[in-house]
C-alpha cells in the first residue's frame, strides 16, 4: 500500500480545493448540457419532420389513387358510350335489317359484332369487354370462356340497368401487399347501360343491354406505390444526412468545449498550486533558517566529537555516526524543500547534456558500485545543445538516479537514452526495478507524495518545477520490460 504523507499545508486550509480545484462531474454536465438540448430538440424535430413527410406522402399517393380511378371510370364511360354508338349503327342495325332479330349465338352475328367491338377499342386501354342482355347473360366477351353465363353482373349491372354507370375496384395479391397500395392485380370494372339510339335525337331509345369495360391498373398502381417509396426514402435519406451533419458538428461543439474546460482545469490546478507554493515558501523561509544554522553546528561538534575520540570508544564512534549521517540527510531534506518552496529561476548558459550525466554519475558512483548496478548511456545520432541551468539539471538527474537505485534491490542496470527528435532533446532513464504501480501513476509528481520509509516525496516534483522552468516535459511511464522509465523532454539551443 502506498503511503500518503502530506505535511500541512497552510495554503490549502486558508482555501479549501473544493472551491479552487475543478470539479470534473459538474463540469461535464454544464459542458454538455446546451449540446443536449440541441441534439434532442433537433433529433425529436427530425423524427416529426420524417413522420410528416411519410404522411404527407400518404396524402399525396392517396389522392393520386383517387384521381387515376375518377379519370379510369370517365375514360371508360367515354369508351361505353363510343362502344354503344358504334354496336348500334355498325352492327344493331344491319344485323337487324339482315337477319330480323339479333341472336348472338348465330355465328355470323357474334362475328360481326367482335369486329366491331374490336374495331371501336383498337389502341384503348381496355382488358376485357363483356356485354350482357336484359336477363343478366353476357351474350358477347372478350373471354369466350364467359358468353353465356347467367347472373355474373352483380349489383353493378343492375345499377346499369337503371340507367347508372357504376364502376368497383378488384383487387388481388398478398394482404400486405394491398395495405401498402401495391397489389399484385388491380382492375377496374365499368358497368354501363346500352340504348338504342334514336336518329337525330339526343334522347335514348329502349336498353339493349350493359356494357362491362374492365381496365387492368396494375401498373399504374405500382407506379404510385413506386412514387410513395421514392418520397420516403429520399426523405429518409435527407433526415439521415441531416442527423449525421448534425452529430458531427455537436460532436466538433462538444470536443471543443470540453478542450476548454480542460485547459481552464489545467490553469486551476496551475493557479492552485502557485499559491500553496508561495504560501510554502514564505514559512519555508523562516524555517530554513532556523533549522539550517543549529543543524550545521551539530553536525560539525559530531564530527569534531569523532575526531577526538580518535575511535577509542567504539560505541561512541557509531553515535557520532548516526549524528553526522541523520544531519547530514536533514540538510539535505531541508535543501530539497527549499527548493521546493521557493525555486529559483534557471541561470542558463549553452551546456552539454553528456556533461551533466557525467558529473552525476560521477557523484553517484560509488553508491552504484556498492550496490552492484551498471550504467549504459545510449546516444542515438549527434545530439543538441541545451541552453540550461547546469546546477539544476544535476539536481534532477540526481533525484532520477536515487530513485532508481531505490527502486533497484538486486543488482540491476540504469540505462540511458539520448537522442534529438526534431526540436527537442529527449532523455530516459530506465531501471531495472519493479516499476510504479498504475495506481499511483499519476500521483508521482505530487508534493509530499511518497510511498518510502524515510522519503520526503519532494524529488519528482523538484525534477518537474525545473523541468517546466526549462520549457520542458518530464513524466514516468512503465518500460515494457518491467522497470520504471522517466522520459524528459527539453526544447534544442538552437531552437530556443
Ligand atoms: N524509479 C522508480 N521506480 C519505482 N517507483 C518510483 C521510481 N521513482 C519514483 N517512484 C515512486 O514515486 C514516488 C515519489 O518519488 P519522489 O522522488 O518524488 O519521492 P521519494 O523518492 O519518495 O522521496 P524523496 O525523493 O524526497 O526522497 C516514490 O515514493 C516512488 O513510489
Ligand atoms: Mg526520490
Amino acid at each position: 500500500m502506498p503511503r500518503f504523507r502530506r505535511r500541512r499545508d497552510s495554503s490549502r486550509s486558508a482555501r479549501p480545493r473544493a472551491s479552487t480545484g475543478f470539479d470534473r462531474s459538474s463540469l461535464s454536465r454544464d459542458t454538455v448540457k446546451p449540446f443536449e438540448l440541441v441534439k434532442n430538440f433537433t433529433s425529436v424535430a427530425l423524427v416529426v419532420i420524417f413522420a410528416g413527410t411519410i404522411l404527407l406522402s400518404m396524402i399525396i399517393t392517396h389522392r393520386a389513387r383517387t384521381v387515376l380511378l375518377q379519370k379510369s371510370e370517365d375514360y371508360a364511360k367515354l369508351l361505353a358510350n363510343n362502344l354503344n354508338h358504334q354496336v348500334f349503327h355498325k352492327f344493331v342495325l344491319p344485323t337487324a335489317l339482315q337477319f330480323g332479330r339479333i341472336q348472338l349465338s348465330n355465328e355470323l352475328q357474334y362475328e360481326r359484332m367482335d369486329r366491331v367491338v374490336r374495331s371501336t377499342l383498337h389502341g384503348f386501354n381496355v382488358d376485357t369487354v363483356s356485354l350482357y342482355d336484359t336477363h343478366n347473360v353476357i351474350s358477347y366477351s372478350f373471354d369466350e370462356s364467359l358468353v353465356g353465363k347467367k347472373g355474373a353482373g352483380g349489383l353493378e349491372y343492375d345499377q346499369a340497368l337503371k340507367g347508372r354507370s357504376t364502376s368497383r375496384l378488384y383487387q388481388s395479391g398478398s394482404f400486405l401487399s394491398i395495405l401498402m397500395g401495391a397489389p399484385e392485380k388491380s382492375r377496374l370494372k365499368t358497368f354501363a347501360p346500352l340504348y338504342a339510339e334514336k336518329p337525330m335525337e339526343k334522347v335514348s331509345g329502349r336498353l339493349l343491354g350493359v356494357a362491362e369495360i374492365t381496365q387492368d391498373l396494375s401498373e399504374d398502381y405500382r407506379t404510385i406505390f413506386w412514387f410513395q417509396l421514392l418520397i420516403v426514402v429520399t426523405s429518409a435519406g435527407i433526415m439521415g444526412l441531416l442527423f449525421l451533419t448534425l452529430r458531427f458538428y455537436v460532436q466538433r461543439g462538444e470536443a471543443i468545449l470540453w478542450q476548454r474546460a480542460e485547459e481552464r482545469l489545467k490553469l486551476e490546478e496551475q493557479l492552485s498550486r502557485a499559491e500553496r507554493l508561495a504560501s510554502l515558501g514564505e514559512m519555508a523561509a523562516g524555517v530554513s533558517h532556523e533549522i539550517r544554522n543549529p543543524l550545521g553546528i551539530i553536525r560539525s561538534t559530531a564530527e569534531l566529537l569523532k575526531k577526538r575520540s580518535k575511535d577509542q570508544d567504539p560505541a561512541a564512534t557509531r553515535l557520532l555516526d548516526v549524528i553526522i549521517e541523520e544531519s547530514t540527510r536533514l540538510n539535505g531534506i531541508v535543501t530539497d524543500f527549499l527548493n521546493f518552496a521557493r525555486p529559483s529561476a534557471p541561470r542558463t548558459t549553452s551546456i552539454r547534456i553528456q556533461d551533466v550525466l557525467g558529473k552525476t554519475l560521477s557523484f553517484l558512483s560509488p553508491r552504484l558500485s556498492e550496490k552492484g548496478h551498471k550504467v549504459r548511456v545510449n546516444e542515438h545520432g549527434p545530439l543538441p545543445a541545451l541552453e540550461a541551468d547546469e546546477n539544476q539539471l544535476y539536481q534532477c538527474f540526481l533525484n532520477i538516479f536515487i530513485n532508481a537505485v531505490q527502486a533497484m534491490d538486486e543488482p540491476g542496470t540504469i540505462t540511458v537514452d539520448l537522442f534529438r527528435d526534431g526540436d527537442v532533446l529527449e532523455i530516459s532513464v530506465t531501471d531495472t526495478g519493479a516499476g510504479v504501480d498504475e495506481a499511483i501513476l499519476n500521483k508521482v509528481f505530487d508534493p509530499f507524495f511518497t510511498t518510502k520509509e524515510r522519503g520526503t516525496g519532494l524529488g519528482l516534483c523538484l525534477v518537474r518545477n525545473i523541468v517546466e522552468a526549462h520549457s520542458g516535459r518530464v513524466w514516468v511511464e512503465n518500460a515494457p520490460v518491467g522497470g520504471a522509465r522517466v522520459r524528459m523532454r527539453l526544447p534544442a539551443e538552437d531552437t530556443l
